[in-house]
């Protein structure tokens, strides 16, 4: 076999689910490279009955026999070293935004678009953002069934979509705030303030904030813009309509996403569930939680209704843990179907 695969990001949250993915999984390779930023070099993390000592990116010859490189680290990391990797003979299957739009990069799905490999130009493989993952997965097996058109879609992503960071700006609040139950509900600009925020766009602990990324276009985040032009790729329908809205809520790892599908066919609710049940990946459930969910490999799909005004559309609410589905576990499937296809 003598497969070596390296994770760049590896102390980060994703990165520490795609160890312990690689693992549970038991993906096919003999040796493992840890790569993080020079903060953690020489820092010793437990791989299984051994410990792996981390490297900085930016080490000479750090992707010399490596076959596949996960990247989460960022985009900044990714658009630069990632073709380093490449050049280095590794498949690079990457986390980040940097190259998912790049038309010889496949966009890939697991249970969605795995054909999409075919097309695969130059040694880079992208991994969907979080929220259009979740989202995907109940939108392919409903596509098949009644050809959607049209989707509009409103996102609840938790803190930890931003990492580590994300998290604990979260939690951190959550002391001084829980003191003040008073000046919550009488003063919320004064109890708002009484905390620091970085990471999100405002104070997030009880509280439910309606913008997350850079501006893009039109009033639009970039994250917004990602679940409409990720949604087309993926789908390949280039034509698809998607009113996104992204929206960060106290919650620390699950990503909730409300759906209004629209068809162009009647659609029949037990059809639907039906479908959904069968589509790999997707658990239909009563009521999806993200907190019940998370640590979950499936996505979870409820409250299914057929629209009240259009007989072609439906309502239904996704949820799915954004560090799992969302974006290790998904890596690591990648890596197992390059395994699959002979690509590495
Ligand atoms: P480090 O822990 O050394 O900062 P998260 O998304 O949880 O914040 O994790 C981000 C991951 O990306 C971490 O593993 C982090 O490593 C890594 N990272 C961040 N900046 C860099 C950089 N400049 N070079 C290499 N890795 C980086």
């Amino acid at each position: 076999m003598g497969r070596t695969v390296a994770i760049v990001g590896a102390t980060g949250a994703v990165g520490q689910d795609l160890r312990r993915l690689l693992l549970r999984r038991d993906y096919p390779h003999d040796d493992v490279v840890f790569i993080a930023s020079e903060r953690s070099a020489g820092r010793r993390l437990p791989y299984g009955d051994r410990e792996v000592t981390v490297r900085a990116l930016g080490d000479p010859g750090v992707f010399d026999g490596v076959d596949v490189a996960l990247f989460s680290a960022g985009g900044a990391r990714s658009r630069e070293y990632a073709p380093q990797a490449v050049a280095a003979g590794a498949v690079v299957v990457d986390n980040s935004s940097a190259w998912r739009m790049d038309p010889g990069v496949p966009l890939v799905v697991t249970e969605v678009n795995p054909g999409a490999l075919d097309d695969m130009a130059g040694g880079i493989v992208a991994n969907p953002n979080c929220t259009t993952m979740a989202a995907m997965l109940p939108c392919k097996a409903l596509h098949d069934e009644f050809g959607l058109v049209d989707l509009v879609a409103t996102s609840f992503q938790a803190a930890g979509g931003a990492g580590q960071q994300g998290m604990g700006e979260l939690l951190a609040q959550v002391p001084t705030l829980l003191a003040e139950p008073g000046l919550l509900r009488r003063d919320g600009a004064a109890a708002a303030k009484l905390v620091e925020h970085q990471v999100h766009a405002a104070t997030l602990a009880f509280n439910v904030v309606p913008w997350l990324g850079s501006p893009a276009r039109d009033g639009y985040s970039d994250e917004e813009m990602k679940l409409r032009d990720e949604s087309r790729k993926i789908l390949g329908l280039p034509e698809l309509t998607v009113a996104p809205t992204c929206v960060r809520v106290p919650v620390m790892v699950g990503h909730a996403i409300q759906v209004r599908a629209a068809f162009s066919t009647d659609v029949d609710v037990d059809r639907a569930v039906a479908v959904l049940n069968a589509f790999t990946g997707v658990e239909v459930c009563d009521l999806p939680t993200p907190l019940e969910w998370a640590g979950r490999d499936e996505v979870a799909v409820g409250r299914i209704r057929r629209d009240l005004a259009d007989p072609r559309a439906l309502n239904f609410f996704v949820v799915g843990d954004n560090l799992l589905k969302g974006a290790a576990l998904n890596t690591v499937q990648i890596a197992e179907l390059l395994v699959d296809q002979g690509i590495v």
